[in-house]
């Protein structure tokens, strides 16, 4: 009669050759390298701030702001030197992104871009959308949800925001256009 006693593992089981150990070895370098080049692949089709994006037409620039269709007065027009947030396209995506532009310097309706900075709507805290509140040459970015200010170069004056508000690049055209060309790195 034969036994139903299983065989013990011992006796049936094969320690791997040195032959499956360099396989398994060589297998587990060459995935490394593969998932290393993978990554590096992503990230180089990832885009940065900025990258990928199409200048944008926002207007013309006159003595009192931005002109251009679809610009209201509201928006459009310079209040202490800042106008804005206009609405772009800053990564080429579809993302929409509200900018201020700000006169730091020259006459009024200079169309040197040396005297303008544009700064980014969004709070450094938390993302919350900040407004401009000007009066006279002075005023202050306020972002709504946690109370930080930003100074009109968009420098953290108060409240829990880590860092400065973020520029974007742009350009001046010989028509006098702003033309917003995506956000800088911080
Ligand atoms: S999101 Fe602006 S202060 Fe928190």
């Amino acid at each position: 009669m034969a036994s139903t006693t299983p065989a013990h593992r011992s006796d049936t089981h094969v320690p791997p050759s040195r032959y499956n150990f360099m396989v398994i070895v060589l297998t587990s370098i060459l995935g490394l390298v593969g998932l290393t080049y993978i990554g590096a692949i992503i990230a180089f089709l990832l885009p940065r701030a900025g990258e990928g994006t199409k200048p944008v037409d926002i207007g013309k620039i006159t003595s009192t702001g931005v002109t251009g269709g679809g610009i209201t007065s509201t928006v459009g027009n310079f209040q202490a030197g800042v106008a804005g947030p206009f609405v772009y396209d800053s990564t080429g995506r579809g993302d929409a992104q509200g900018v201020f532009l700000v006169q730091t310097s020259g006459n009024p309706g200079s169309t040197s871009a040396n005297d303008y900075i544009v700064l980014d709507q969004t709070c450094r805290h938390l993302g919350c959308p900040v407004a401009w509140t000007g009066s006279g040459s002075t005023g202050t970015f306020n972002c709504p949800c946690h109370g930080s200010v930003y100074s009109k170069t968009g420098q953290v004056q108060a409240g829990p925001a880590p860092a400065p508000l973020y520029k974007h690049n742009f350009s001046i055209d010989q028509n006098g256009d702003f033309i917003c060309k995506g956000r800088m790195p911080s």
